[in-house]
């Protein structure tokens, strides 16, 4: 594991971590085994987690969809919690462990399901798209659930003349743009009487990602003028501002592959840290541009220890109870049948 991890690692890692971290890998892969266990690992984890345990890497999409195919016993999710609740939603009957119980999401904190509620009375018959990075509960009221790499995709496939898309507010005006519609953000408290719809398509929440709504233009201009051959990445919970000012914008996975498929000298990654990192490792000759002072703090609770611990002690059991699971499954499901 030493040897495999410092071939991959030894430009973006000190050897001593590299070392520490592998000893901690055989150790988790020993505890895999025993429990007949199958390791989800999202982009943004550290890279030593990333390129050592995980059985499958990946954006939330396909996350979701091998959380579905597994025929393991237990599901440890390296991730944060609506992950790993979207595991269990679509497998009641594994065990889903989440390393961290602290690993949650400003996106997914935003909405409530007693908001949605209220939404859905307000517009009537309006059918209610909500981003994946929401609780159960939330997924349990929706129509459909989306993803970063098939929010245009899914809001198409309704053939509606008006959306409800939730809480990104970010996400809802570039999937507008993309898709030509006119969006809305309603009051969240109704002030009297109905909200009259006329030409809105998309009705939006004002939900934000705290790591993807820091970045700026003028970071984007920055990197420019002291990298004129810069191509700029922005994962579309950036602001419409900053997706308009990048080169490309799409899911992790997306811009993983736009690296791959687009040899350039340089990358600015406007996305966790991590992943600039796990890029620079599977492309030596590129360079990362990073701004590692804006991180995910959930995502980066999911440490190699804890993923260890979580194998050993079999914790942290994330649970969705019934009825809303059902609910919430109908929402996913319908989703995975999109692609
Ligand atoms: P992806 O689905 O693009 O991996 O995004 C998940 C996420 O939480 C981004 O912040
Ligand atoms: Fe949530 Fe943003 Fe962290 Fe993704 S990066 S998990 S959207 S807080």
């Amino acid at each position: 594991m030493y040897e495999r991890l410092r071939e991959r690692l030894g430009r973006v890692l000190p050897d001593f971590e590299i070392r520490r971290k592998a000893e901690i890998a055989e150790e988790i892969l020993r505890l895999k085994a025993e429990r007949n266990a199958v390791i989800l690992a999202h982009n943004y984890m550290e890279p030593a987690l990333f390129y050592s345990v995980p059985d499958h890497q990946g954006d939330s999409l396909d996350l979701s969809r091998k959380a579905a195919q597994t025929d393991a016993d237990v599901i440890v999710f390296c991730g944060v919690r609506f992950m790993a609740e979207t595991a269990k939603i679509l497998n009641p009957s594994k065990t889903v462990l989440i390393p961290s119980p602290r690993a949650g999401c400003s996106l997914a904190e935003s909405i409530t399901a007693e908001q949605v509620r209220d939404l859905r009375a307000r517009f009537p018959g309006v059918p209610v798209v909500s981003y994946v990075n929401t609780y159960a509960d939330v997924k349990a009221e929706s129509d459909i659930c989306c993803t970063s790499s098939n929010a245009a995709a899914v809001v198409e496939s309704l053939h509606a003349p008006t959306v409800i898309f939730l809480p990104d507010q970010y996400l809802a005006m570039n999937v507008a743009r993309e898709t030509g519609r006119h969006i809305i953000f309603p009051s969240k408290t109704p002030v009297s009487g109905a909200d009259g719809l006329l030409d809105v398509q998309i009705i939006g929440w004002t939900g934000r990602c705290e790591v993807h709504e820091r970045f700026t233009v003028a970071d984007v201009e920055n990197a420019r003028r002291q990298f004129p051959d810069v191509v700029v990445l922005a994962h579309p919970e950036c602001s419409p501002e900053v997706v308009a000012a990048a080169d490309f914008s799409g899911s992790t996975n997306a811009m993983i592959r736009y690296v791959a498929e687009h040899p350039a000298p340089r990358y600015l990654v406007l996305t966790e840290c991590a992943m600039g990192d796990n890029i620079a490792a599977a492309h030596p000759d590129r360079e990362l541009v990073r701004m590692c002072s804006i991180r995910c703090p959930h995502m980066n609770e999911i440490t190699m220890e804890d993923t260890r611990d979580a194998l050993n002690y079999l914790r942290y059991e994330v649970d969705v109870p019934e009825p809303t699971r059902s609910r919430a499954r109908r929402a996913v499901e319908r989703m995975l049948a999109i692609g």
